[in-house]
């Protein structure tokens, strides 16, 4: 999809989007087209229950008078709350009902609602974000009926501000594009995307000026990595861990930035059978998606190379295959992860805490970094606490996670902090290791978390478990349409951008 600005005397033929604000007022480009079109736009409005609602719209169909083959009045409310999260919905809504209409190019038109949140520029950077982001498509699989194929190709936002708003879509284009990388990466079959191929395309990103390393098994077992190792030895395709560096920063006179890197590490399991503690049918639906939070460290290094952020950043993903096999890691077993702490296995289907024990572990010895943040899809119990709508936050450090609500909230990612504490830790003790790898039957995302805490150091840390966020079955979100959502690289995006460039 093409996306570009142009000044609002240049509208031409195709679909065209205008603004109605609440009690049926329309804006002054509406009107200007009422009056063209000899009111066909006020009678649309009279006949039918839009008032100018907020998220709601009509369309009118090939009017007299005008270029346009549709002109679709889109309601925009009071105006007080339309903010860019409402701009993207607006237009992810439109868009979304027009990629395959036979249309080929739509146009929108919208006045800045009076009392609005946001700048216009901002306002059509926005509008452009959600017409863009609505547009992903993955289809390499399946052959397209006719009435099923993408028609719409021009997306125009006419604008007064063009050339502000073309500044800040240089910046969304490439944070978009780092979302779309990170569905990717979750949309494709586990039989294509098995952990040598996921460090293969993550090795695309060197294309962009990061530096990547790919580490194989004998590497790993090199730096003792063997809690990381035992979940992928009962698999045929063998574990990597991927560490790509964005070296963005003002160096400072030591060449260096001071503080370290921010360092963000995802849960790269390209499948999760449960292992040897099998997972039901049903329970492993889905379980391609278990290395979404590999996807959106990837897509995220993706955004902040491409807009070349002013900072550094290093991205580590540990990649493995959860199977049940001869070779495979038994309920049990102990094992001596990079840390030096030893873990009783208790269930081979808690295995994202044991790839992320050791690269987190690895993180902050080699990089001391300035933060850390982990993304996994981690516990199914997360799902029973904040359902599809909030990832779990968990975090040793209060401003790291006020930073990172704030961020959900600016970009529709959101987040929910949850409780880490001694009690807590207690349940995951062992009579025979330092730790078991599962707690009891209660508190099971939480849990799992402590499990985490215990390979950071003092280092500012957060833990988003992303299980419910991650994907989607049911109801697609406007601005994801494809099962594997991208969640997290606009998050962490935002919290780069607002607090650390
Ligand atoms: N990948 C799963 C978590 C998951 C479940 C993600 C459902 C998305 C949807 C994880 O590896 C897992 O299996 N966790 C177990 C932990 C349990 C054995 C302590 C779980 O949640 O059941
Ligand atoms: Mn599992
Ligand atoms: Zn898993």
């Amino acid at each position: 999809m093409q996306i570009s600005f142009a000044a609002p005397g240049q509208v031409g033929s195709g679909a065209l989007v205008l603004s109605v604000q609440d009690g049926g007022v329309l804006s002054s480009q509406a009107a200007r087209y009422d009056e063209m079109t000899a009111g066909a736009l006020k009678r649309a409005i009279e006949v039918s229950r839009f008032k100018g609602q907020a998220g709601q719209s009509i369309e009118v169909l090939a009017p007299a008078g005008v270029k346009s083959s549709r002109i679709i009045l889109a309601g925009v409310g009071k105006g007080e709350k339309f903010d860019g999260n409402a701009a993207e919905r607006l237009a992810a809504t439109i868009a979304g009902r027009l990629l395959a209409s036979g249309e080929q190019t739509l146009t929108f038109a919208l006045d800045a609602p009076k009392r609005a949140k946001i700048s216009e520029a901002e306002m059509a950077a926005h509008l452009a974000t959600g017409a863009y982001l609505r547009s992903y498509r993955f289809d390499h699989y399946r052959k397209l009926g006719e009435d099923e194929k993408q028609t719409l190709k021009d997306v125009v936002i006419a604008t007064n501000k063009a050339q502000a708003a073309r500044k800040l879509w240089t910046d969304a284009d490439a944070i978009n594009e780092g979302i779309f990388v990170a569905r990717d990466l979750v949309n494709e079959p586990p039989n294509v995307l098995y952990p040598d191929e996921a460090a293969k395309r993550a090795s695309q990103l060197k294309k962009l000026g990061v530096k990547v390393e790919v580490f194989d098994v004998p590497a790993m077992k090199k730096l003792g990595m063997n809690a990381l190792l035992g979940v992928g030895q009962g698999s045929t395709h063998d574990a990597r861990m991927v560490v790509m560096q964005w070296n963005g920063a003002k160096k400072s006179a030591k060449g260096k930035d001071a503080a370290g890197p921010l360092a963000f590490i995802g849960k790269g399991v390209c499948f999760d059978s449960g292992g040897l503690s099998l997972k039901t049918g049903a329970g492993m639906m889905g379980m391609k998606g278990d290395m979404a939070g590999a996807a959106a460290v990837v897509g995220l290094m993706h955004a902040l190379a491409k807009r070349k952020a002013r900072v550094d950043a290093v991205g580590l993903i540990g990649l493995v295959e959860n199977m049940p096999d001869g070779n495979a890691q038994r309920p049990n077993d102990i094992v001596k992860s990079m840390s030096g702490q030893t873990i009783e296995i208790l269930n081979t289907d808690a295995e994202g805490r044991l790839v992320l024990a050791d690269v987190l572990w690895y993180a902050q010895s080699r990089f001391k970094p300035r933060f850390m943040i982990n993304l996994a899809t981690l516990t199914g119990a997360i799902l029973v606490a904040l359902g599809t709508e909030h990832a779990g936050l968990f975090s040793n450090n209060d401003e790291l996670s006020q930073r990172l609500t704030k961020a959900g909230l600016k970009e529709g990612e959101l987040v929910w902090r949850l409780p880490l504490g001694d009690a807590y830790d207690k349940l995951v003790k062992s009579k025979i290791a330092d730790m078991k790898n599962i707690g009891g039957p209660n508190a099971g995302s939480i849990t799992a978390a402590q499990i985490l805490q215990r390979f950071v150091n003092k280092v500012p840390w957060a833990h988003l478990d992303i299980a419910g966020v991650a994907w989607q079955d049911g109801e697609q979100r406007p601005l994801a349409p494809s099962w594997g959502t991208g969640w997290g690289v606009r998050l962490l995006n935002r919290l780069v951008a607002d607090s650390y460039e």
